[in-house]
Parts: structure tokens; sequence; C-alpha cells
């Protein structure tokens, strides 16, 4: 077992009437990268000001090994912190703005200036050490940004949004860049995000946020295969929500219908009662076929062509109209509106979900 590093037990925070944070239990583990994920207005900011110091909670408290920091300023805490609107100093080169943590914390001057080299080359910024922020892109001032929060070796490094200003092509590019640094250091990420992929490609473990609640938190593969709700199904990648009724079930296996077809689902410790389970359909498990060749029948409402796979919107008499991802190597059909199809689905691909009607 790794040791965990912070323990938030209970974290509540209320503005007025509003819960920004509702009893929010989470263990973050020694090392390891975590993604708070979440859309706007959940509390990811919130909990992570709660963490650094600058938001104090109404209830609950967080210990940092073992020992209560709940009331301990954010200067105590010692976490490095890149936050979106956490700009440079304007008026000081990239190589001052590194070495201001170290000079606030009286670092011998010799040691200020190797360790700067050493935060430069670690977001491959050495040829930019006496250039004004005013000169570097979005995505060089946000390399320094991490070099400064990184100088003086925290133990924790919280990020707030850090890409979220740039371009689609380096948001992509810093996003490898940081899971790599993350690896090489072995310092704790606590990473703040609204964008899905981004929470999906970098994490080791996912909290998903909404309204000021933990509602499910995993490792990304766990959660994108196993949502729960049909809010982390649908904040996590696309599905389809389908209410299919059972008309036999015998343990774990269950036969469900569509129409006049009967099928099989296994669902496994499926909690849902009663004889119709609400279940999550990810677009990429529903195989598409020329007619006859699966168990479904449908016509093809609309295509959207994106390179690697196909979008297909195929309507059914019964349920749909269904999104259907299709990898463009491989397919068995070429959909076109209007055109007649089959599909189906592996027994293990509906998710039975835990609330309510879809
Ligand atoms: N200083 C504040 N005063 C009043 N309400 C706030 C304050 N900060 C955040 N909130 C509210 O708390 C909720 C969570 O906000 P926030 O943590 O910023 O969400 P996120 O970062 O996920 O977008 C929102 O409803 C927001 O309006
Ligand atoms: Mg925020």
């Amino acid at each position: 077992m790794p040791d965990k590093i912070l323990t938030i037990a209970n974290a509540t925070k209320r503005y007025g009437p509003v819960h920004a944070l509702d009893r929010v239990s989470l263990d973050v583990e020694e090392g390891e990268f975590l993604t708070l994920l979440g859309p706007s207005g959940s509390g990811k900011t919130t909990l992570l000001s709660a963490i650094a110091g600058f938001a104090p909670l109404t209830e609950g408290r967080i210990d940092l090994r073992g020992r209560n920091i709940s009331n301990e300023p954010p200067e105590h805490r010692d976490f490095g912190m890149v936050f979106q609107g956490y700009a440079l100093f304007p008026t000081m080169t990239v190589r001052d703005n590194i070495a201001f943590p170290l000079k606030v914390r009286k670092r011998p001057a010799s040691e200020v200036r190797k360790r700067v080299d050493e935060c430069l080359g670690l977001v491959q910024m050495e040829d930019f050490a006496e250039r004004m922020p005013a000169q570097l892109s979005g995505g060089q001032q946000q390399r320094i940004a991490l070099a400064r929060a990184l100088s003086f070796e925290p133990q924790v490094l919280l990020l707030d949004e850090p890409l979220s200003a740039l371009d689609k092509k380096l948001r992509a590019d810093l996003q490898w860049e940081l899971k790599s640094l993350h690896d090489r250091l072995g310092v704790t990420f606590i990473y703040v995000t609204h964008d899905q992929d981004e929470a999906l490609s970098m994490s080791d473990r996912v909290v998903i946020l909404k309204d000021g609640r933990i509602q499910q938190q995993g490792v990304p593969d766990e959660l994108y295969k196993f949502p729960r709700t049909r809010f982390v199904a649908d904040f996590l990648g696309k599905s389809n929500f389908l209410d299919l009724p059972v008309t036999a079930r015998e343990g774990d296996e269950m036969t469900c219908r569509i129409g006049g077809t009967n099928f099989p689902v296994t669902a496994p410790g499926a909690t849902a009662s009663g004889d119709v389970l609400n279940v999550a359909l990810r677009p990429e498990r529903i195989r598409l076929g020329a007619p006859g060749q699966e168990l479904l029948d449908g016509i093809v409402r609309q295509v959207s062509y994106l390179g690697e796979r196909c979008l297909v919107l195929v309507d059914h008499a019964e349920v749909g109209p269904l999104m259907i991802s299709q990898p463009t190597w491989k397919a068995e059909v070429t959909p076109k509106a209007g055109l007649p199809v089959s599909f189906g689905w592996d027994v293990d691909a509906p998710v039975i979900l835990e609330d309510g009607a879809a």
C-alpha cells in the first residue's frame, strides 16, 4: 500500500447558501497524479484552494502525512502552485521569476543559480532565461510558471487548469510533457481540469465532482468502463442511455427485450431492482453490420466522418437514435444516410447504472 500524503475528511465549504464543497473525503497517495474533474462550478478550485490554504474550510479537516494542517497558512504548507490566472511577475526576467520562491526562502545565491538552471532544463527553456514574460508565448509562459512552482522542490504540486488558455495542439504537447515530468520527479500532482480527455490521458486517478460532491473516483480505465451514474457516463466520454425491460433473470444473466428481439445482458452485482435496466452503452461498443447481420435493425440517420472513426446516428423503431462509433479502417458497412443497417453488441457492453430512469 502506498502511503497517504494528504487525507481530506468531510471537507465542507459554504459561501452563504452555496455549498461549494459538501462533505468531501479523499485520500491522496504519495507520488500520484490525481485529477479533480468536473463541470464549471462543481467545486474543483475551492477544493484545490482549501488544500493550498487559501480557502479555510467551514467544516472538516486536511491532514498532511497525519498532521492536521487545516489551520496552517499557505506558506507553511509549502505546496507548489500553477493556477490559471497565476501570472508570472511581468517586470522580472524568466530567471528571476523562477528564482523568486528560492529567494523568499533565503537559499544561498550559488544554490539559486544552479537550481534555476535545473528547472529551466526540466521544462526545456534553457535559452530563455534572460527574456521578459511578455516576450514569451502562452505555452512558454506556462512552462516557466511550472518551473517556478517546482523550483523549491515542493512535496505537492497543485495545478488549476494550467493548460486551458492554450490551443488544442499545444495543450496536447504540454499534457505529454507534464505527465513525463511527473513520472521523472515523483512529486505528488493534484491537477484540476474540466476537460475529460485531459483527465483520462494524464492521471493515475480521477475524482469526479459535481455540485461540491464526489460522484465517483478511480483509475481512468475503470471510470470510463464502469460509470456508476448517468452523470459520470455522460461527462466522461459519450454514451447512449437505454431502458431495457428484463424478461428473464438468472443470477447475473438476464434477458432483455428491445422491440420484438430478446438478447442477453450480463450484469455482475447489478443493484437494479424491478424489471427495467437503465444502462449506458458506449458508441464504440455497438457493432454496425449489413441488414440481418446483427440482432437489431435500423436506418442510418446521419454520419459524421472523423478520420480514424465514423460517428453514425442510427434510428430504430423502439430505441434511438443511437450513436455508434465505427473505426473507419475495419468498417463492415459504409454508412450513408437512409441506408438500412443492423446493429448489436456483446453481452457485457451495456453498463447498468445505479441512478434513475434514462
Ligand atoms: N469566493 C466565493 N464566494 C462565493 N461563492 C463562491 C466563491 N468561490 C466559489 N464560489 C461558488 O462555489 C461553487 C464552486 O466554485 P469553484 O470551486 O470555483 O468551481 P470550479 O472550479 O469547479 O468551476 C460555485 O457555485 C461558485 O459560484
Ligand atoms: Mg475553477
